[in-house]
């Protein structure tokens, strides 16, 4: 096949149409923008009377023949105009909900059904570049639950810490079953133009899913049981399960909630009382500080596109903040629990100490909210006002 001035020449030599003929003409007219032209070469007198039908039926444009000196013909084939160029549309900013799974970067065929797709622009999805960096990092440190911890090394704990250890476990995984089904929404809704966040997305999902599988093992692994599941908590993660809006998500679930979680796995890293333990929160909370991230550049991006989003994110933050009308503070069995953890022991003077490091985890989760905040594009005040209406239930 070589390309001439406008056009693309290929020799068909006696190939029939059905003989082999369009296994060169059909991809030589796929390298042509619409109204290209394919010069064919052919002395296959056949040729002469299926290709202009065969034109016609394809949408493509049968121009002429010319008859050549050694009597071969020379047919000049249009390239038609049924292919759509993938994507964006350059008026709407939309990505077109007809080219289904094509994947970007793919020229796709006029009239295919259109899909159900709700997440048809850019900026109601994250940055492509560092979406997909993130979705990098997050492949090369995937981990596994069961090779990767020193399960053979948890230590037999008293029993007020080893309930302790329990009931905080008990309340990671719920929070990380939330953690795992809200992204599962969105994956569905998003364009395929915008593969590489529902790729990442599939990537924090295998992440909380190990995460729900390390924490329920290490309540476990001492011999111990589950704890208490609080109203609070299931007030909490309902609506964040409710939410319908991509970036409301990302806002909640990732800048508020697995940001606070940095901070809550931090405390439980200082203060596991065994090895085990600090290696589970330290894993985690790499884990999730990629989650952080993608949801601080996700709702940073939207804030730039939209100057009325910070107001209806405020909005999103009150609302939910109304469902747990009447809850005063973080659940107890969690409250008491971190206490415990950091105590050590049921002495005193230890506990003592662990509810004063308890109070500074409350202090730390507000700092650590302001500073994510403002990172996302917040100002101070709007931070210290959202970090003020997060729920107690931290995520
Ligand atoms: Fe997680
Ligand atoms: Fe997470």
């Amino acid at each position: 096949m070589v390309s001439r001035a406008g056009a693309v020449a290929i020799n068909g030599g006696d190939l029939a149409l059905g003989g082999g003929l369009l296994a060169l003409l059909r991809p030589a007219l796929d390298l042509l923008a619409p109204g290209g032209v394919v010069a064919l070469r052919s002395s296959s007198a056949g040729v002469r009377h299926d290709l202009p039908s065969w034109c016609r039926f394809e949408r493509h444009t049968y121009l002429e023949c010319e008859p050549q000196s050694d009597g071969s013909d020379l047919h000049l084939v249009g390239r038609g105009r049924f292919a759509v160029a993938y994507a964006t549309d350059a008026a709407t900013g939309e990505a077109d909900p007809h080219t289904g799974f094509a994947p970007l970067g793919a020229r796709v065929e006029r009239g295919g059904p259109r899909y159900p797709f709700t997440i048809n622009r850019r900026d109601s999805a994250p940055p492509p570049q560092t979406t997909r960096q993130l979705y990098d990092q997050a492949t090369l440190a995937q981990w596994d639950a069961a090779r990767d911890i020193p399960w053979d090394r948890v230590q037999p704990l008293s029993p007020i810490v080893e309930r302790a250890v329990g009931q905080v476990m008990t309340f990671l995984a719920e929070n990380e079953l939330s953690a795992l089904y809200v992204p599962s929404k969105f994956v569905a809704r998003l364009h395929p133009a915008y593969a590489e966040t529902a790729m990442f997305l599939a990537t924090q999902m295998m992440d909380e899913a190990r995460h729900i599988d390390v924490f329920l093992r290490r309540a476990r692994a001492g011999g111990g049981a589950l704890g208490v599941s609080s109203v609070t908590t299931s007030r909490s993660l309902l609506s964040l399960l409710e939410l319908e809006d991509f970036t409301e998500a990302a806002f909640l679930l990732s800048v508020l909630g697995e940001g606070t979680f940095l901070d809550l796995l931090r405390y439980i890293e200082r203060h596991a009382p065994d090895e085990v333990t600090a290696e589970i929160a330290r894993r985690t909370r790499a884990d999730e500080s990629r989650h952080v991230h993608f949801g601080v550049m996700h709702v940073r991006q939207a804030l730039g596109c939209d100057a009325a989003l910070a107001r209806r994110l405020e909005e999103t933050v009150r609302q939910r903040a109304a469902t747990l009308h009447g809850v005063s503070g973080v659940p107890a069995p969690i409250q008491d629990a971190l206490t415990i953890l950091a105590a050590g022991s049921d002495e005193p003077g230890a506990v003592a100490r662990g509810h004063e490091a308890f109070r500074e985890l409350l202090s730390d989760m507000h700092a650590g909210r302001l500073k994510r905040l403002v990172h996302a594009g917040f100002t101070p005040a709007q931070a210290q006002l959202l970090s003020e209406l997060h729920t107690p239930n931290f995520m």
